[in-house]
């Protein structure tokens, strides 16, 4: 499969869980670099290759060609614990990232009490609780945030055990102020300082070495984690995730400029998923949706959650198109939706008899609005060995041309399974 060599982001455009790992996995083979930028261990990308299903959480899943350099940036928050397991599941295959593994050393920790807080915190908000993977992920940003974090950098000063200690007893503090039992400060010093000194060989300065990467033309990939939906300005918040998802946390996320990124490539599931509590207009509450998410295998990845099904809801997909520059989209699993019923396809919200061309910032407005369906008419083909745009049913090219027609973005890749293999590469 030919793919061009420019820079190209990846974003996913609806509440993740997009398929981007697979997306990425396809054009990682003709890059140099594949750089993570935000998020952490939440994520989770899977990636079939030969039938081999593996999933990533925190490496970038363009790891598992065995040529890129594998970048996390500065805007991730790196768990140290689940990194090392990650890199020991990898241990025996033919992946070796030793090599080819940098880890920024402006990027924050995730370190167990910051999952400790997360539980807290989620525990308190009750029936407002957001969902989230509990993987510490939104603490750390906020400690990020309030100035108070642990770095990848600190690992490699004299001083570091001292600082994670210091770290130990404020987090403690606060824990014991939230109403929780805390942690034997020594255990948890003795348990967590041996996955920081497993990082130091790999924490480097990846935006000197990034900005070095495009002076010598290098080819990079960047990937995003999560969805739009879930970024914490533009999404549904406070039902979100804690980092910009969409194409600022690129830069912000790697230490390289808007010039850089190159060309934006979203992904866009045929229907909609999301986990987590939150407002999501085309869901589907009966038997629909429980034959959606059987169909689409829609179990998390990282948690093992059924995620919430729906239709298409394409004020979303063009929301996060206007937001992110999108040059092209990849539809993925368009394989799923071939069972010959007709397809109801979301194009404009109705809120209090007035048409909504955009998601409304009010959570509560969100949670009142009415999809507006038009209904596309279904194929029931299996179109899993379709190679190209002329080998798909009627129907299911016209609800290809229907996204292009309500986005105004061309979309650029089919997915029609899961293996690397099921991809149609539209010319464009
Ligand atoms: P957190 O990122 O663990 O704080 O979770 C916040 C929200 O983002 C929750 O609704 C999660 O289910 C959702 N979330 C986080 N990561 C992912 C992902 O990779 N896919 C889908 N949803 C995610």
């Amino acid at each position: 499969m030919t793919v061009s060599t420019a820079n190209k982001v990846v974003l996913g455009l609806q509440w993740g869980d997009e398929g981007k790992g697979k997306v990425i996995d396809m054009l990682a083979g003709s890059t140099d670099y594949v750089v993570r930028c935000q998020g952490g261990a939440n994520a989770g990308h899977t990636v079939v290759c030969n039938g081999k299903k593996t999933v990533l959480h925190l490496l970038p899943s363009g790891a598992l060609h065995k040529e890129a350099l594998c970048i996390i940036g500065n805007g991730v928050v790196v768990d140290p614990v689940a990194l090392s397991e990650e890199l020991a599941s990898l241990e025996g295959s033919d992946v070796n990232l030793e090599a080819r593994l940098r880890v920024s050393d402006r990027a924050h920790m995730v370190l167990p009490y910051h999952k400790l807080l997360d539980a807290a915190n989620e525990a308190k908000r009750g029936d407002k609780k957001v969902g989230t993977t509990l993987r510490g992920i939104g603490p750390c940003y906020g400690h990020k945030m309030s100035r108070q974090g642990l770095r990848c950098g600190q690992i490699l000063l004299d001083n570091f055990e001292d600082l994670l200690r210091s770290q130990l007893v404020a987090t403690n503090k606060h824990l014991k102020e939230l109403g929780e039992d805390g942690f034997d400060i020594d255990e948890m010093h003795a348990q967590v300082l041996p996955y920081c000194e497993a990082l130091r060989p790999y924490v480097t300065d990846t935006v000197a070495l990034l900005h070095e990467a495009v002076k010598e033309d290098k080819c990079m990939l960047f990937e995003g984690a999560q969805g739009v939906m879930l970024d914490i300005d533009f999404g549904t918040y406070p039902y979100v995730t804690s980092s910009n998802t969409g194409v600022g946390g690129v830069v912000t996320g790697s230490g390289l400029n808007h010039k850089n990124v190159g060309e934006i490539i979203g992904i866009v599931k045929a229907y909609t998923t999301r986990v987590g509590e939150g407002p999501f207009p085309t869901e589907l509450d009966d038997a629909g949706a429980e034959e959606l998410r059987q169909r689409g295998g829609e179990f998390g990845a990282t948690t093992g959650r059924p995620r919430r099904t729906g239709w298409l809801d394409l004020v979303v997909v063009a929301y996060a198109c206007r937001l992110n520059g999108m040059d092209s989209i990849a539809l993925t699993k368009l394989d799923v939706l071939s069972t010959g019923d007709d397809l109801p396809v979301c194009v404009a919200y109705e809120l209090d008899g007035q048409r909504l061309d955009t998601v409304p910032a009010s959570l509560e407005d969100l949670a009142r609005v009415k999809p507006v369906y038009e209904t596309l008419p279904g194929w029931s083909e299996d179109i899993s060995s379709c190679r190209s745009y002329d080998d798909l049913p009627k129907a299911a090219q016209d609800y290809v041309r229907f996204v292009e027609a309500q986005t105004g973005v061309r979309v650029g890749y089919i997915g029609v399974g899961p293996d690397r293999e099921e991809t149609i590469v539209c010319p464009s």
